[in-house]
């Protein structure tokens, strides 16, 4: 089987031919030509399109792998299906309202995405009952007895706990329970929910798998085909359908997944490491810092020392971390992670996460390791003199 890169740059690519391009550009269609009887794949514009079919097949390759001809062809072959969204939590909802009905239990991480909560409040106005664990130490073990749908996410946005996929997904399906992985953080190519026995994977993509900061998207893959065709039949009743161009980039984009989650990843290394030498900064966590609580799950379950781009840490106040963050000089300031800019935050500033004032949500983007090291110490010693 090829490796991450290989299967990066071909993934979902069609068969080479004479005089056309190696990546066609997007199709923008609301309708195909359709004379008389109905016959796909291609019909109506909400229900297929073949821009997110090459997109959808690239993903599957990289969340799953395998499957027949892998040995003898480009190793862009799956074992998974994947279905495209115009967001990661268009992608989310899929998941949910496709698979749970009224009277389901189904049990959250209490420390996920900050949408998590209104979600909750969501299912819980159509019946559904929902608990939540928090990530660290498999805590979502003890609230399983009967529940429906395990929602995992590892490592956890923004505090950066991990959990024992194969272990909570084991106990999950002996009660019964299908389970999901947010796999934003990591990427399909830092790990691989579904081998590690998860029922579906599901990310934005809008963060590191397509990295530019310039689109939203979201996917959900799974190897069962009758989930994935609840979730594609669920996309086509919401109309929750990605654009033609943003599928179209996001698949160029995954041409150099492999370089810039490598590069972020040590990176991100390299900042958490000079950052643990920082008396005014505690609580400091990656998954990839040998000390860090997590490093060692992480490590068995991740793949390729690919621990992710972000980095959590905690400056002494609110006033402190927003003076760091005004100091920062190729940092932006903004919300979301995984991009090739890097881009800092204090996340108490919306609200929903439970963290300190201080705490400041950093995503590594490509920039030089030396010169981001340098910009964070530097605007940490300003933040300390103002
Ligand atoms: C872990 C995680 N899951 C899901 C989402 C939602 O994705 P989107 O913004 O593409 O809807 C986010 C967004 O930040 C996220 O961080």
């Amino acid at each position: 089987m090829t490796g991450d890169g290989t299967r990066a740059v071909r993934a979902g690519l069609p068969e080479p031919r004479a005089n056309e391009p190696a990546l066609p550009g997007p199709a923008f269609a609301a309708h195909y030509h359709l004379p008389g009887e109905v016959s796909g794949p291609y019909t109506y514009g909400r229900e297929a399109n073949p821009t997110w079919a090459a997109l959808e097949t690239a993903i599957a390759a990289l969340e799953a792998p395998g499957g027949p001809g892998a040995e003898a062809g480009a190793g862009t072959e799956a074992e998974a299906e994947a279905v495209t969204f115009p967001s990661g939590m268009a992608a989310i909802s899929a998941v949910f309202l496709s698979q749970l009905r009224p009277g389901d239990t189904a049990v959250l991480p209490s420390d996920g995405y900050q949408l998590l909560p209104a979600l909750r409040e969501r299912l819980e106005a159509f019946g559904i009952a929902v608990r939540t664990a928090p990530t660290a130490g498999d805590a979502q073990l003890a609230a399983l007895e009967g529940a429906r749908l395990l929602w995992i996410e590892s490592p956890s946005n923004p505090g950066l706990d991990v959990c024992d996929i194969r272990r909570l997904a084991d106990a999950a399906h002996r009660r019964g329970a299908l389970v999901a992985v947010d796999n934003t953080l990591a990427t399909p190519l830092g790990q691989r929910p579904l081998e590690l026995g998860a029922d579906f994977s599901v990310a934005s993509g809008t963060k590191a798998l397509t990295g530019h900061g310039d689109l939203l998207l979201g996917y959900v893959a799974a190897r069962d085909p009758r989930l994935t065709a609840a979730v594609r039949n669920w996309r086509k009743v919401a109309g929750a359908i990605p654009g033609p161009m943003e599928a179209w980039l996001a698949h160029r984009s995954l041409a150099t997944l492999q370089l810039r989650v490598d590069r972020q990843a040590a990176t991100a290394l390299a900042l958490a490491e000079a950052l643990s030498d920082r008396p005014e900064v505690t609580g400091l966590r990656h998954p990839g810092l040998p000390s860090d609580p997590a490093h060692d799950l992480a490590l068995q379950q991740m793949r390729g020392g690919r621990f992710g781009c972000v980095v959590s840490f905690v400056l002494p106040d609110r006033a402190y971390a927003e003076r760091f963050l005004t100091a920062l000089r190729i940092v932006d300031e903004a919300t979301s992670f995984g991009g090739v800019r890097s881009t800092a935050e204090r996340r108490g500033r919306w609200g929903g996460d439970a963290v300190p004032e201080g705490f400041i949500r950093f995503s590594v983007g490509v920039e030089d390791t030396e010169d981001l090291i340098a910009d964070v110490l530097a605007a940490l010693d300003d933040a300390a003199c103002s």
